[in-house]
């Protein structure tokens, strides 16, 4: 595990932003995992400033978005599928056709879901998986439980996830109270991971992540597990580390 402290958010999205630009150098084609939340925000305005520079170019890219409310049409001003669209997939030169994102329409969401798990087996698996964080530790839309989920699976949220995104809807009760979400087994067989958080709201979530004991109760906590981890935080969200 690698974790590094940056001054600020800005420096947090450049940071991130180039690692994910030295992956593309090394590998034009590789498979991206992503997340939505504010917190890539600042990493994908970066990437966008590259692509459009001409400095990196995400023509053979294939990604794998990382989670979707369930229920909420693609054109849902809050669906994630536009949020990837708005921020980040319509300023790019990547193949819509390599993009995907969980369809959590869908009338059979057990078979969507084991059909994206087989989609990123084709693609050759993710390379890099970039993860934000929930105020309670949860990792894509991975809450906290008695055990660690495995697969693509649908998943309740929780009462706390709920009213933090709410800040993104009309009213609280907008908010699915379901969504699809890669699992914990999906997400530790990426080849390399990389989680971003920033500001105080993060700080205790992140001390539980990295010096904390390994429990479902604190899903993104398994991540110390994974061979190639690599967290960046700003000094906020770093305030409660002791051994950083
Ligand atoms: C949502 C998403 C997560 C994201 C988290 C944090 O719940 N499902 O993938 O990491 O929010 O969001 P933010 O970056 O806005 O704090």
């Amino acid at each position: 595990m690698k974790v590094i402290v940056t001054k600020n958010y800005e420096e947090l999205s450049r940071l991130a932003a180039g690692h994910v630009a030295d992956l593309l150098k090394s590998k034009p084609d590789a498979v991206l995992g992503l997340p939505t939340g504010s917190t890539p925000l600042g990493m994908y305005k970066e990437l966008i400033a590259m692509n459009q520079k001409g400095e990196l170019s995400f023509k053979d890219v294939t990604t794998f978005n990382l989670d979707e409310y369930e229920g909420l049409d693609r054109n849902d001003s809050n669906s994630y599928y536009r949020f990837m669209l708005d921020n980040f997939f319509s300023h790019i030169d990547i193949d819509r056709n390599k993009t995907n994102i969980p369809d959590a329409m869908s009338s059979d969401i057990p078979k969507e879901c084991l059909k994206y798990e087989k989609k990123i087996e084709k693609a050759g698996g993710i390379d890099l998986m970039i993860l934000g964080l929930g105020n309670n530790g949860h990792i894509g839309f991975n809450e906290p439980a008695e055990y660690f989920a495995g697969i693509t699976h649908r998943v309740k949220l929780h009462e706390d996830t709920i009213k933090a995104n709410s800040r993104f809807f009309s009213s609280i009760d907008q908010v699915p109270k379901f969504a699809v979400t890669m699992g914990i087994k999906s997400i530790m067989h990426c080849k390399s991971i990389m989680l971003i958080a920033n500001g105080k709201a993060k700080a205790e979530a992140i001390k539980k992540t990295i010096e904390g004991p390994i429990t479902p109760q604190v899903p993104a906590s398994v991540l110390q597990l994974h061979r190639y981890f690599t967290i960046i935080v700003d000094e906020e969200a770093a305030s409660l580390l002791t051994k950083h």
